[in-house]
């Protein structure tokens, strides 16, 4: 059986820490180097059984030495650093920060503006993007919130359905946050709290509306789970799809269906709405959705667990795509 032999970069992250958990169990990959900041020769317990290294200081020259494929977990301006070198080593990357997600100058350089030009990534939403995620050198692997959104939002915009006025109302776990502590994401401040943030002010907004090529109101909330996402989104449709029919239930099972029916990842449940226990620990999307009597409007409910599908468990999906093996490994 082929092996790849791949290291993850940021493993004592929250994002990095299922990488770890994902890639030593999975058939085709040898997790030679796993790397955190500055620790050197720290073994974690929660990896015992299931990787037996030893976290190592970062070393981009180990890196290069010891791997082929790398998954980068670490900070926006860290992973616009070394990924580039990476590539140009010729080491394939997974990189899940948002430093290399935005094609449009503009918007890259408000949002990212550490991030080099030169490094055309692969966007990695795995159910969209199959053919060009094959072979792919540089992916960069979608953020948590925008994979909600656009697996519920893509199929109706790519049908012609969706009008504007599309109304995301996101809610995330703390772990969407990561790992440091902050005055906003501490214990105290969380329990029994829900709060609104980033209102008109969140990258992953740019990042949605660049899949779309729709704007859209996005708003994020913070809640009290550790881990999960919960998406509310509020469409209106047209009047008829783009052979001219009138919109009914059947239209949408009909779009849900071609666009998912090969998706080992993607639930779909028309009428019952998905929660975040049913999704979490899991790399499975669950969508919901209700269509308003008169066809006109739609809510759609979309769940998935921040770091298996909306970070570590898409990337290794991405990475079994791009491998050539089969979507499930690693993850089912
Ligand atoms: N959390 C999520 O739900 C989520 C979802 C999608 C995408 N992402 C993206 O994934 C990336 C990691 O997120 P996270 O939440 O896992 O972050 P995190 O919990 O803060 O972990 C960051 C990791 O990067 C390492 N690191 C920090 N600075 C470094 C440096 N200068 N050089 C080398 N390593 C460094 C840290 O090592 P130490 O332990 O030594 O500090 C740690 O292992 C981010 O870009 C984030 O946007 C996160």
């Amino acid at each position: 059986m082929q092996q790849i032999r791949v290291g993850v970069a940021g493993a004592t992250g929250y994002a990095g820490q299922e990488l770890v958990r994902l890639l030593g169990r999975h058939p085709n990959a040898n997790l030679t180097v796993a790397m955190a900041s500055t620790d050197a020769d720290k073994t974690l317990p929660q990896f015992a059984g299931i990787w037996d290294g030893e976290i190592s200081a970062f070393s981009i020259n180990e890196l290069v030495e010891q791997t082929d494929t790398v998954f980068l977990a670490l900070p926006e301006a860290t992973a616009a650093e070394v990924g580039p070198v990476l590539l140009s080593h010729g080491v394939r990357v997974f990189d899940l920060s948002g430093a290399f997600r935005l094609r449009n100058e503009s918007a890259r350089a408000r949002w990212y503006p550490e991030t080099p030009a030169g490094v055309t990534a692969v966007y990695g939403l795995t159910e969209h993007n199959r053919g060009a995620l094959r072979d792919a050198q540089y992916v960069a692997c979608p953020g948590c919130y925008p994979t909600a959104a656009l697996l519920a939002l893509q199929p109706l915009v790519q049908a012609g359905l969706v009008m504007q006025d599309i109304i995301i109302d996101a809610k995330s776990g703390i772990s969407g946050a990561g790992k440091s502590p902050s005055a906003q994401t501490h214990f105290s401040e969380r329990h029994g709290n829900v709060t609104a943030y980033g209102v008109f002010a969140h990258r992953h907004t740019a990042e949605i509306e660049q899949e779309l090529a729709k704007s859209v109101t996005f708003v994020p909330h913070l809640v009290p789970m550790d881990r999960g996402i919960l998406e509310t989104i509020y469409i209106h449709l047209g009047k008829h799809d783009l052979n001219g029919h009138d919109i009914n239930t059947s239209t949408i099972e009909k779009i849900f269906e071609g666009a998912y029916s090969d998706a080992p990842f993607i639930r779909v449940r028309a009428s019952v709405l998905p929660d975040v226990k049913a999704v979490a620990y899991t790399n499975f999307c669950d969508i919901g959705w209700k269509l308003e009597e008169d066809g006109t409007r739609m809510i759609l409910v979309s769940c998935l667990d921040n770091l298996l599908k909306g970070a570590a468990g898409q990337a290794v999906q991405s990475f079994n795509v791009a491998s050539h093996f089969n979507e499930r490994d690693g993850l089912l």
